[in-house]
């Protein structure tokens, strides 16, 4: 028996969930796992009304649970950036889900934008870190009038000899944010991307940085990862700068095989992963503590235009779920469900509007919930 704790959040986020959930106890029911699935009213609807956006309480209560399933948060009557950072990055930061891992994974019978490419060529992990880097919120703004009482920045910005006249009479209007890496968070997290290579037996990991340019932060990033290195002799390594790896992939994806990037350039490429695998509806993602509490969630967002129509894909939802099987160790139940979504993709007949079909949410998600069934039975 598992306690799931369930967000489903705003747009889609319900729909797409109500669909994963369906999926999940199909699996349930041919592998004897047990769901206890505890929802949470946690969102824009929420904090429109109540002005409560993440009690302590609540997080305090999902502790209890063995996992977080999230549908999507964001709202265009919300301004950008409150539940952003006080609901989403608040539970990743709480339950320290340092690893945000994206599998890339292209499934046989889906279109791929990049000409000449197919399920050989687009199979790869991104382990994104989760919890430093420009996430951290370190920062400030301040204009013309508010230079006086931020007198103790301004110091320092001038002894840092930033690229800004903080000095001249009238001052300008400036804004600034930090990125910080430590050495153990990022010790962590490329530990987590070489033993997630050996357990899936792939050869190289890639790591990504602009450590030419950000030199401090991403030199540290570098160093470390050349230290961890040492202990994997086996794999091989490689940098590629950011924005050089947006180039190469789409050019060659087939050369990848684990990606670890820190954060906000984990942000960027999974984007671009998303659509080489064929699309945001695709692409699920694992926000992973694996000494504690992970949660699982589609990497799209809450698409508020396709709200209530039950037409957004629900796959990265339900492949979520596969992730969530994964992490808790019930490799049986997630491997029928990827299947089960393989098959369904390949077959091709029931597939929603982004992949050129015409079918409804609730019927892919009935579609493979049907196909779990039927796997289930055949295995028995
Ligand atoms: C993602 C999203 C989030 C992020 C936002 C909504 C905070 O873009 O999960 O990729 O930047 O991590
Ligand atoms: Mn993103």
């Amino acid at each position: 028996m598992y306690k799931i704790a369930v967000i489903p959040g705003d747009g889609v986020g319900p729909e797409t969930i109500r669909e994963g959930i369906k999926v999940l106890d199909a699996v349930g029911d041919v592998t004897g796992i047990k769901f206890e699935w505890i929802h949470y009213p946690y969102g824009a609807e929420h904090y429109l009304k109540t002005g409560e956006i993440l009690p302590y309480d609540a997080l305090k209560e999902m502790e209890k649970a063995d996992a977080i399933y999230l549908g999507a948060v964001g709202d265009p009557r919300v301004k950008p950036g409150i539940l952003e950072k006080e609901l989403l990055l608040k539970l990743r930061f709480y339950f320290d889900q340092y690893v945000n891992l994206r599998p890339i994974k292209l499934y046989p019978g889906v279109p791929c934008p990049l000409r000449d490419k197919g399920p050989e060529q687009v199979n790869f992990y991104v382990v994104r870190e989760n919890t430093e880097d420009f996430y951290v919120g370190v920062g400030d703004r301040f204009n013309e009038k508010e230079h006086e009482s931020k007198i103790e920045i301004k110091r320092n910005l001038y002894n840092l000899k930033f690229n800004v006249n903080v000095s001249q009479e009238k001052p300008e209007e400036i804004a600034y944010q930090l990125g910080i890496i430590s050495r153990n968070g990022t010790k962590r997290i490329v530990k987590y991307a070489f033993e997630l290579a050996k357990r899936k037996g792939l050869k190289r990991v890639t790591a990504v940085d602009k450590a030419n340019v950000l030199t401090y932060v991403y030199g540290l990033w570098r160093e470390v990862f050349e230290e961890v290195s040492q202990g994997y002799p086996d794999i091989e390594t490689e940098y590629n700068f950011v924005d050089a790896i947006t180039m190469w992939l789409v050019k060659n994806p087939e050369w990848y095989q684990v990606i670890v990037t820190p954060n906000m350039f984990g942000d960027i490429i999974t984007d671009l992963g998303a659509i080489i695998q064929g699309g945001m509806g695709l692409a699920p993602g694992a926000n992973i503590n694996p000494d504690g509490i992970s949660m699982f969630e589609p990497i799209h967002g809450s698409a508020p235009k396709y709200k209530g129509l039950n037409k957004a894909n629900p796959i990265a939802t339900i492949l979520a779920g596969w992730l969530m099987l994964e992490e808790l160790g019930e490799q049986k139940a997630a491997e029928i469900v990827e299947k089960a979504v393989a098959e369904v993709l390949r077959e091709g007949k029931i597939r929603t509007y982004d992949l050129g079909g015409r079918s409804t949410t609730s019927e892919v998600g009935d579609a493979i919930a049907r196909k779990v069934s039927e796997l289930g039975a055949s295995n028995l």
